[in-house]
């Protein structure tokens, strides 16, 4: 058995979690082989890392009052300027944010630098003397700035979103302190030589919601091999998914699990070992042997780097308004003391990178680099491009389970996309159906249902095809609370926290439905029992397959 978590921020975090909690009610979660999650649906999985796989913990150490990130707003970032073109994010149609790639590399540099240079004003105790040894005071400028800004605003006049923003952040050293803190954290990883983008940061900040994981290794193999609960089988196996994006090759799935990372796909069908990944390898032979850079934050944070938007964001919005970013970066850039385009030449600036953009996590080197018998975009460049699970217009992690040598029985579907007012209308099931059928080789693939029929409760699909796993897929829907929240609102408070989890709950069981629960037992044995004797299907189980194969 397997469970796809899609993507949808928050929204699909907390519907899953629900969906999920409801699943070890009825004792259903312990018997998963295989759990996988893309975007939103990758943090259900790394909290469920974080506290070896106890669902009754789940999300309970996840800060979700605090925003995904400090001094985020709680409005939905989606209808400002920097992510314009986010709504298009659902139909995969990503437009970046900043299109010009000049412009962008050069602010990802002025962010390293200024927060460089705030960590250092920062990381003495007597901060004050610090900054009046330096004579400018630049801390001092810096509450200026935003004193000033803040006062300008009121005068402006302007709406009820602009001033909560202005509101919500509560103080401004805490908000530089976190930016410090995720930029201090990144910093061995760039000491050792690595490079580092946007994605790294995300990474840090994500890893920071869990109040849990103080002390506790980062590294995702190590993770699993400490944990006694995996070792022993009663876990199942986490793949966090990701897409790539080298030069024409955009579509090609990628997969983390604990063992080891790489792609099934045809282009590529290779994979190195997880604890290794960050090693040099040059066609297949191992130079520089590196440990530790399987980080569980980064490689969730690739799954979602979407987000990497929301970190891009709040940067901007501390220094000016959304409509002027780039003169805003200067702005903030010569308040931490670096003029115009005045960088450091012998800055960590990658000369490989040429097409690097927001949400990009770059994986360099490449483990498949120069690998004997494959000649593309994937093999030919030291470096290896990442992006959000959801970029290729799929946004359920299913085909990565639906391996033949997998060998499931049956998938479980959680899907909270948005197709139509921040709810599924099957569109993301219906890209991944597609793409099953181009690839299926025996003409033993999934047809594809009618969902203007079905668009409240789930369906199985497959039924009657012995080859495939059964697909039993359930649409997030408004069944006891309105679950379509905006994939980038990145605040909750407890009372929509708990309406979320409860709904995601419903989903699963359609509020403990008993003929309903007997029909999930019906499609989880439905395999097995015809692989011994058809006949022994019991009676009720017949009108089950009627009503939800499709
Ligand atoms: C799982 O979490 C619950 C709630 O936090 C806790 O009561 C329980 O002891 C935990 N179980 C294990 C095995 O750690
Ligand atoms: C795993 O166990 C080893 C040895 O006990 C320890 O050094 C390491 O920090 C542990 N890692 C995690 C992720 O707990
Ligand atoms: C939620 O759905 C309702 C219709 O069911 C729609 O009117 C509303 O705008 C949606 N809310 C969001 C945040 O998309
Ligand atoms: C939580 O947010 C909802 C809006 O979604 C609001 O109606 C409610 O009053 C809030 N509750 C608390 C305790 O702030």
């Amino acid at each position: 058995m397997g469970l796809a978590i899609s993507g949808g921020g928050y929204r699909s975090m907390l519907t899953a979690s629900g969906f999920i909690k409801e699943m070890d009610n009825y004792g259903i979660f312990d018997c998963l082989s295989y759990i996988s999650g893309l975007s939103g649906g990758s943090w259900v999985l790394m909290d469920l890392l974080s506290q070896n796989f106890n669902v009754s913990s789940l999300l309970s150490n996840w800060k979700l009052n605090d925003g995904l990130l400090k001094g985020v707003p709680d409005f939905d970032i989606r209808h400002h300027d920097i992510v314009s073109g986010m709504e298009e994010y659902e139909d995969a149609l990503v437009k970046r944010t900043v299109s010009d790639e000049g412009a962008l590399r050069q602010f990802f540099y002025n962010f390293e630098e200024s927060l460089q240079l705030a960590a250092f004003l920062f990381q003495e105790d007597d901060e004050q003397k610090r900054v009046t040894k330096r004579g400018v005071g630049p801390l001092a400028k810096i509450m200026d700035f935003f004193l000033q800004r803040n006062d300008k605003q009121e005068e402006e006049d302007l709406d009820d979103n602009e001033n909560s923003l202005f509101g919500s952040i509560q103080s401004l050293h805490q908000v530089i302190q976190f930016y410090i803190d995720l930029h201090l954290g990144i910093r061995p990883k760039k000491m050792q030589g690595f490079t580092i983008s946007f994605t790294d940061y995300l990474g840090k900040a994500l890893k920071k919601k869990l109040s849990n994981t103080k002390g506790q290794s980062s590294s995702f193999s190590q993770l699993m091999m400490n944990s006694t609960k995996f070792q022993d089988f009663k876990a199942p196996i986490p793949l966090f998914i990701a897409n790539c994006r080298n030069e024409h090759l955009k579509n090609v799935i990628f997969e983390f699990n604990p063992f080891e990372f790489g792609s099934w796909e045809s282009n590529l069908g290779l994979f190195v070992k997880m604890p290794y990944l960050g090693s040099t390898i040059e066609a297949g032979n191992p130079s520089r042997c590196i440990n530790g850079f399987d980080d569980i934050g980064f490689i969730t944070a690739t799954s979602s780097s979407i987000f990497n938007n929301v970190l891009i964001y709040i940067w901007q919005l501390t220094a000016q308004s959304s409509r002027e970013t780039m003169r805003a970066v200067k702005n903030i850039m010569s308040i931490f003391g670096l003029g115009n385009g005045k960088l450091d030449e012998k800055s960590f600036r990658p000369t490989s990178l040429n097409n690097l953009d927001t949400d990009y996590a770059v994986y360099q080197p490449n483990p498949f680099y120069h690998y004997p018998g494959i000649n593309n975009e994937l093999t030919q460049n030291d470096y290896l491009y990442l992006v959000d699970g959801g970029e290729d217009g799929e946004n359920i992690p299913l085909r990565p389970l639906t391996i033949p040598q997998r060998n499931l029985d049956i998938i479980f579907v959680i899907d909270s996309s948005s197709d139509e007012f921040n709810y599924p209308r099957g569109k993301k099931l219906k890209n991944v159906l597609h793409q099953l059928q181009n690839e299926e080789i025996d003409s033993h693939s999934y047809s594809i249902p009618d969902f203007d029929k079905v668009n409240q409760y789930p369906i199985a699909l497959g039924c009657y095809q012995p080859h495939l796993p059964i697909i039993l897929y359930h649409p997030n829907a408004p069944h006891s609370y309105n679950s379509n929240t905006s994939t980038f609102k990145i605040t909750y408070n407890e009372s929509e926290v708990n309406g979320m989890l409860q709904n995601g709950r419903v989903i699963f069981s359609l509020s403990s439905n008993p003929e309903h629960m007997d029909c999930i037992g019906c499609l989880i044995a439905k395999r097995r029992i015809e692989q011994v004797d058809k006949s022994r299907m019991p009676k009720i189980c017949r009108q089950c397959f009627e009503d939800y194969c499709h």
